[in-house]
């Protein structure tokens, strides 16, 4: 069974969040279940494409509109991913130092575009397109509707939301530049009086997934628009946790920590990365040890950090680090606190995927008090490195954390308030405080499986459903 993954995101290749790391490691356990897994994603002008070679596999030109673009489709020379990776070199429009910005239209667009070509051409087409994100929403419509893609009807297209908060809405204006389709299927590409990528995947795919069970339930209430539509779909969609790659988040062979340690030597290789981050950050390591790791927009309840660690901070005898960047007033305002509490405070404003390994590896506890969260992976890392997850109990968080009072091994919280997350922080304090309690619980979580390999074979599965005859 040849699956093909299309993707705006894959690790190691380019990583804004969490969609990298799922598209860089669901093909690898697919192809250790014996299918094949690819990807197909764009060629940004970034540190991994400086640092490899390429083949060139296929070179075309594709139409945009009254626009003719020339692409190619490359392939790594060198290295191995564990799966193939294809890149669409469109040199005008997706050759940047960055993988979104403000207007990403017509890059994605005639991302979407050159990936279809180029499956169209191939002589041997996938078993399964699967899709990811609103950057990959029409090509379930295009495979479906478009003249041109008509020898591709019969693939079974799967779409996976992410994040259904993002949807990639664009104007009627620039219908034209999707190739052409009988003009009576205009609606599968409406809503709401615009076209929506997201509600036009949902609409044409053969199934939809979310990452996570409990999100998929949310979705049907609350789903930024589209919860009628969620809801009317809802028997051909799923949700389908997702994994972590325990090849690269592994505490014994991470060569990103300070200190390897497995379950049974944690408290070693938990104290030496704690200390390497206390020293760096200015820190006092005998305090518990606040971890955040992420983007600083609202989904996250970033804009709630500065009273809430002003607050714990001011009455708690913990410390807090956190790593990330986003909304420019939640950056200064951090910024702000590392001033105001130079001892038990620090930010890294940036993106570090090192840094990210040893805070996982460091941290007494992760932060997460996410107003939503598909899945999250954070968690997942954390539970891996002895770290444990603070969270708010919604979505993928919810499907993943049990609460210590109920037998589990995490703080959880329903009001995502100040006071609601400072009761977490605090109770957590308290458990510090409990030393063998709390030295059991790491290396309780440590043992938890996250891996892909259930999630995967959920997918195989799903996928079988679509082409019995396989
Ligand atoms: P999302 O995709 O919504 O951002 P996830 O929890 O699914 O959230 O995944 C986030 C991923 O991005 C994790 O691998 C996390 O470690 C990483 N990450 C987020 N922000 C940073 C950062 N500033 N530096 C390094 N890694 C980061
Ligand atoms: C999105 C979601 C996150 C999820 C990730 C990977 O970025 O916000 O919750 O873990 O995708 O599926």
């Amino acid at each position: 069974m040849k699956i093909i993954h299309i993707s705006a995101e894959c690790y190691p290749v380019a990583k804004v969040g969490g969609l990298a790391d799922v598209v860089g490691a669901l093909p690898k356990y697919q192809n250790s279940e014996g299918a094949t897994g690819q990807v197909i994603m764009p060629f940004y002008k970034n540190n991994f494409t400086k640092e490899y070679t390429f083949d060139t596999v296929h070179e075309g030109s594709l139409k945009l509109g009254a626009d003719s673009l020339n692409f190619k489709i490359l392939t790594p020379e060198n290295g191995d991913l564990g799966f193939d990776l294809y890149l669409v070199d469109i040199p005008e429009l997706l050759f940047t130092n960055y993988v979104y910005s403000e207007n990403d239209t017509d890059r994605f667009l005639a991302f979407q575009i050159a990936a279809l070509d180029w499956i169209l051409q191939n002589k041997h087409v996938p078993d399964i397109v699967h899709c990811h994100d609103h950057h990959t929403g029409l090509i379930p419509f295009m495979m479906s509707h478009a003249k041109k893609y008509i020898k591709l009807k019969n693939i079974p297209s799967v779409f996976t939301i992410h994040n259904a908060q993002y949807q990639g809405w664009f104007s009627h204006d620039k219908i034209n530049l999707l190739p052409s389709f009988p003009a009576s299927h205009v609606g599968l590409l409406d809503w709401d009086n615009c076209i929506n990528p997201l509600a036009t995947a949902i609409k044409c795919a053969w199934r939809v997934t979310t990452v996570s069970p409990s999100y998929m339930e949310e979705l049907k209430v609350k789903a930024n628009g589209l919860e009628g539509l969620i809801n009317s779909e809802s028997q051909k969609c799923i949700g389908i946790l997702n994994g972590i790659d325990i090849k690269v988040w592994n505490p014994e062979s991470d060569d990103l920590i300070v200190k390897k340690y497995g379950v049974t030597d944690c408290d070693a290789g938990k104290k030496a990365s704690k200390d390497w981050l206390c020293k760096k950050f200015g820190l006092n390591p005998k305090k518990p040890l606040f971890v955040f790791i992420g983007r600083l927009v609202e989904e996250k309840g970033a804009d709630l950090f500065y009273e809430l660690f002003d607050l714990a901070l001011k009455n708690l005898d913990i410390s807090i680090l956190l790593l990330g960047s986003g909304n420019k007033t939640v950056e200064e305002q951090l910024t702000i606190l590392t001033r105001k509490y130079p001892k038990s405070y620090n930010a890294y404003i940036g993106y570090d995927e090192a840094l990210s390994h040893k805070m996982y590896a460091g941290g007494d506890y992760l932060l997460m008090p996410s107003r939503v969260e598909p899945c999250g992976l954070n968690q997942m890392y954390s539970l891996r490195y002895g770290t444990i997850p603070i969270v708010n109990k919604i979505g993928g968080l919810k499907d993943t954390v049990i609460d210590i009072s109920k037998g589990g091994f995490g703080f959880l919280h329903t009001e995502n308030t100040i006071k609601g997350i400072f009761n977490s922080i605090k109770r957590a304090t308290q458990f510090y405080n409990d030393s063998s309690e709390f030295k059991d619980t790491r290396k309780t979580i440590m043992q938890i499986d996250h891996s892909w390999d259930e999630s995967a074979q959920q997918y195989v599965s799903l996928y079988k459903s679509l082409i019995p005859n396989l």
